[in-house]
């Protein structure tokens, strides 16, 4: 599988000698912070054929079934403070639009902040993690784990979550070759890595055009709290900006937005 990942790049070679493949691991995520910790380059990118302990936002698990996805973590290390990483996730989202379009034939959206859908289905997520140097406070390293449904059919998914759930094959309507989409995963991130801090601005209006939250009735829960309003925008930061029926706006930045219509929410 690695070999046929590496074959199949076409802007990211410079990263091939940093592609590390694992046919089991507990999280992506996890061991790209070790190895982050313990010194690992830019650019260094963890795949693995199956998870055992996959993560996802909010504490929440990412079920990783082996041979059915793409779970892969990549390390950054950009020169910059975290306040300048605001709009990572969000870069990333784009990034990984462009990926599926490129090898899967369709464009998915994202729910914000960092689901990867299509119709009302989530086909993946993507976890950013950030480590900064004690001293200075700068950004250390930036691990960026996306997971990526391609493989199964709705049956494969528990019953609890086929309402709600996709994988690329089901959509495209034909079967998904892994590797191609790894590839075009990664050569998206190449591409993205380029100009993530100097292209914040245009980033984030593609990001505001993939992003089908903006215009629609949510619900945003904290805690025991639920509160609702309209999303109205996303700033540059990666902010959601949610009206209220008085009128007023919030940018809103952490906790669990339902959109209506989507995952079961009415
Ligand atoms: C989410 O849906 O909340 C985010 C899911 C992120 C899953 C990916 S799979 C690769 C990497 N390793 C993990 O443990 N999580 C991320």
């Amino acid at each position: 599988m690695k070999e046929a990942i590496i074959e199949k790049l076409t802007q990211a070679s410079a990263w091939k000698d940093s592609l590390l493949w694992f046919d089991t691991i507990d999280s992506t995520n996890t061991r790209a912070k070790e190895l982050a910790q313990q010194g690992a380059s830019h650019g260094t990118i963890l795949i693995a054929n199956q998870q055992t302990g996959g993560r996802g936002r909010l504490g929440r698990s990412f079920l990783s079934p082996k041979n059915a996805g793409i779970y892969l973590s990549i390390i950054l290390r950009p020169d910059c403070m975290p306040g300048d990483l605001m709009h990572l996730t969000c870069a990333v989202g784009v990034a990984m639009c462009d990926a599926i379009a490129r090898s899967a034939g369709f464009r998915p959206s994202i729910k914000w902040t960092n689901d990867l859908v299509y119709g009302q289905k989530k086909l993946g997520g993507i976890l950013t993690e950030l480590g900064l140097e004690s001293d200075s406070c700068k950004v250390s390293y930036a691990v960026v784990g996306i997971g990526i449904n391609c493989c199964q059919s709705a049956r494969d998914f528990d019953p609890s979550i086929q309402d709600m759930a996709a994988s690329l094959s089901m959509i495209a309507q034909h079967p998904i070759d892994r590797a191609a989409i790894a590839a075009g995963m990664i050569d998206a991130l190449w591409k993205m890595d380029r100009c993530l801090l100097t292209a914040q601005a245009s980033i984030m209006d593609r990001y505001r055009s993939d992003c089908m939250t903006i215009g629609q009735y949510i619900s945003i829960h904290r805690g025991d709290t639920v509160r609702h309003g309209k999303a109205v925008s996303v700033d540059n930061q990666g902010a959601l900006i949610v009206e209220f029926s008085d009128g007023h706006q919030e940018s809103i930045t952490s906790g669990e937005v339902s959109v209506r219509g989507m995952y079961g929410y009415v």
